[in-house]
C-alpha cells in the first residue's frame, strides 16, 4: 500500500471510530466526572468553579468531543487539560461529551439596543 493510501485509511478508520463512539452514555458520565475530577473545575451542573476554565452545560456534544480528543492527543495545549485527558479512553469521552451535553441550559440575550 502507498503512503497516500495508508494515510487515507487511517483517516477514514478514526473517522469509523468516532462515529462508534458519539453516542455515549449521559449516565456513565455523571460518574465519570467524579472519577476523573472534572467536577473540581468545571462543576457537576457544568458551570467553572474556577476563573480558567470554561462553562460546558449544554455544550454542543461533537464538540466537546473533539476538543476533548485534542487535548489528549496533544494537539490543543493546557497543562491541567493535557493532564485529565491523557487517561481518557475512547469511551470516557464519549461518557463524559454525553454528560455535559445533556445538561440543560436556557439563556436570556441582553435586550436589543
Ligand atoms: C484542574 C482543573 C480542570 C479539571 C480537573 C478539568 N478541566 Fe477541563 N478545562 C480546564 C481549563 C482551565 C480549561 C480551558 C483550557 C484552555 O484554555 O484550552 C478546560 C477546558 C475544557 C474543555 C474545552 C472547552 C471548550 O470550550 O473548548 C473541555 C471539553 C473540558 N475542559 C472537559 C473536561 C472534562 C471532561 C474533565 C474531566 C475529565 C475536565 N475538563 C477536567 C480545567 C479543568
Amino acid at each position: 500500500m502507498s503512503k497516500m493510501k495508508s494515510v487515507a485509511m487511517a483517516v477514514v478508520l478514526s473517522l469509523t471510530g468516532t462515529a462508534a463512539h458519539a453516542d455515549g452514555s449521559a449516565a456513565n458520565g455523571a460518574q465519570k466526572i467524579k472519577t476523573f475530577g472534572c467536577i473540581a473545575c468545571h462543576g457537576r451542573d457544568g458551570i467553572s468553579k474556577l476563573p480558567e476554565a470554561p462553562n460546558l452545560a449544554g455544550q454542543v456534544q461533537t464538540y466537546l468531543t473533539s476538543a476533548l480528543r485534542a487535548y489528549r492527543a496533544g494537539g490543543r495545549k493546557n497543562e491541567m487539560m493535557n493532564t485529565v485527558a491523557e487517561k481518557l479512553t475512547d469511551s470516557d469521552i464519549a461518557d463524559l461529551a454525553a454528560y455535559y451535553a445533556s445538561i440543560a441550559v436556557s439563556v436570556t440575550p441582553p435586550p436589543k439596543p
